[in-house]
Formats: C-alpha cells, structure tokens, sequence
C-alpha cells in the first residue's frame, strides 16, 4: 500500500499565521503538525509516501523531512498549485500510487487512541473498495457525514448537511484500493472547482463497496485547522505526554518499533537532537530497545 499526505491548502482560517509557512509545518507540542499525519501512515505500515504541497512550501517540508531514508522510509513530494479539492491527490499521485492500494491523510488531522495500530492492519488486509473512519460529534453539519448500517457498510453519505443523518464526521484518513485513481478520474468538478472526495466515496458507496469505521469513545481526533483547534490540540498532545511520559508521533520511536530501522540507527538520530526533550525522548527509547 502506497501513502499520501495532502499537506496543500492555503490555511487561511489561519492567517496571518500561515502567510509565510505552511500550516503543517506549524507547532502542535513538540513537534511539527505533518509528523502527525505521517505517524499514522507509519503505523499503518505504509513506507513510500507522497506528500502533496503547494509548490513554495515544498522545499520547507523537505528540509524537515528528506527521502525519509532515515527513518526507512520513501518519501517524495508533488506539487499541487492550486487547492482544488482533496480528489485531486488521487490524479498527481497517480504514477506514485501505481498498481497499488492507497492510503490518503490530510496533512492537519491528528489521530490518537488505543487499537489504532489493529484497526489499521485489520482494515487495510480486507481492503476492497474504501473504508472511511468516522467520528461521533456534537456538530455533524460542518462535516462529511456517513451513516452505516449494523454490518459497518455505508448506507449514506452528504457533505455539511442542514440535517445530519447520524452524528459520524468523515475524518481526514481513507483508505482506498487502486481503482481510486479511475474513480477520481471521472469525477467532475463541483460548483466551487473542486474535485470532492465525497464525489469519489459515493462511487463506492453505490457499488457497496464502502465502510465506515467508527473510532470509538476514548479515542482523539483532532484537527488544527483554525487557532483554537491548532492550539487545543497543542495542549492535548502536552497533556498526554507529560502524564504518560511517552511521545505521541514520534517518528523515530515508531520507525523503530515498526521494525523499519534499528536501535542504533534511532539512537544517531535522536543525539542529532540531543538539546531538546524531543532528541533526549529518542535517544532513550533506543537504549531501551537495546537493553
Ligand atoms: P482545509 O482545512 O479544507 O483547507 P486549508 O488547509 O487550505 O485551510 P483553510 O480552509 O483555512 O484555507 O484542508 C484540509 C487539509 O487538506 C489541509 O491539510 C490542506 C489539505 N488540502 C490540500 O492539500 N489540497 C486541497 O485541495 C484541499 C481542499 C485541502
């Protein structure tokens, strides 16, 4: 399975913040908003990753990040100039996504709970179709919503409805198999020019090839696309950490743990940080490794 983080966008509910930096490069705790996104790609086991971005804020997000070869991964990146839609991540990384499924993360949605990594492995193994994750909230109609039926299979689909039919947000984490890229072809540009996944997931749904996986109460789903949100999750991220003394997305303890390099490897990259709690963290999980 192939990845792609869709870290394009202009973030303009978040100006003048992000007139001169990328929004997925802004602090959320410790660490850079992107490195959540792609620990939950990490933790889906998914190695060559696609990272979408606006042509300026490409060398930023590679000067952070690289080939990715550090932590056993692929990483390349692709232009989007204009933020048509999020479908349109489907059509630039075509070639990227190849004869493979695909996984597609929006480069601001953080996701954090117990069982994620089994909920990944189970739902990419039977993959045929799309599985979408959905989140119960208070506020559905600012959201794609998605209603299931008993066996989890989509049954209903709209986007900021005037009246919900159940209280699941579409999140920003899909996984799709390789047809996607026909799919998206096909799409037409809504009014406002935009090719709309939800566009997209209604093919599925109509051949009843779609899910729908709730996380479930317990687990966080966050995004930081607006000063309130990029600032409470900066504090959810620093409360769970300092009370449970282990780092949420950090991508070197993930590479690790996943098996995608050793605990020497993980060792020289957190000295590199050594000055920072962050490098400190790295470096200790590594000795633990060895030990
Ligand atoms: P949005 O929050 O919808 O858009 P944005 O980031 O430009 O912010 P704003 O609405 O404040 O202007 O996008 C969600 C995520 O998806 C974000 O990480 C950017 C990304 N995105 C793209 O990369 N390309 C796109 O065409 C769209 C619509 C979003």
């Amino acid at each position: 399975m192939k990845g792609i983080i869709l870290a394009g966008g202009h973030g303009s509910r978040l100006h003048p913040i992000t007139l001169a930096v990328s929004k997925q490069l802004l602090p959320v705790n410790d660490k850079p908003l992107i490195y959540y996104p792609l620990s939950a790609l990490m933790l889906a086991d998914v190695r060559d990753v696609l990272i979408i971005a606006l042509p300026g804020d490409i060398p930023q997000i590679r000067r952070l990040l690289g080939d990715g070869s550090h932590l056993g991964l692929s990483l390349s990146y692709a232009e989007q100039p204009v933020p048509e839609g999020l479908a349109q991540a489907f059509l630039i990384g075509a070639e990227h996504i190849g004869d493979d499924d695909v996984a597609l993360v929006l480069g601001d949605n953080i996701f954090h709970g117990n069982g994620f990594y089994d909920l990944l492995a189970t739902h990419r193994r039977d993959l045929d179709g799309c599985v979408l994750f959905g989140y119960p909230v208070t506020d559905p109609e600012r959201y794609g919503v998605g209603e299931v039926d008993e066996d989890g299979r989509l049954v209903s689909l709209a986007e900021k409805p005037e009246k919900p039919r159940s209280n699941l947000a579409i999140t920003g984490l899909y996984l799709y198999s390789n047809d996607v890229v026909e799919i998206a072809r096909q799409v037409r540009p809504s009014p406002r020019g935009e090719l709309e996944i939800t566009d997209v997931n209604r093919v599925y749904l109509d051949a009843g090839r779609a899910s729908l996986v709730s996380f479930g109460r317990g687990f966080a789903w966050l995004d930081a696309g607006t000063p309130e949100s990029l600032l409470q999750a900066g504090q959810y991220v620093q409360t769970m950490e300092d009370r449970q003394g282990v780092r949420i997305a950090c991508l070197e303890e993930i590479a690790l743990r996943m098996g995608f390099i050793d605990a020497e490897a993980c060792h020289r990259l957190g000295a590199r940080l050594s000055r920072s709690g962050y490098g400190s963290y790295v470096m200790a999980v590594a000795d633990e490794m060895r030990s």
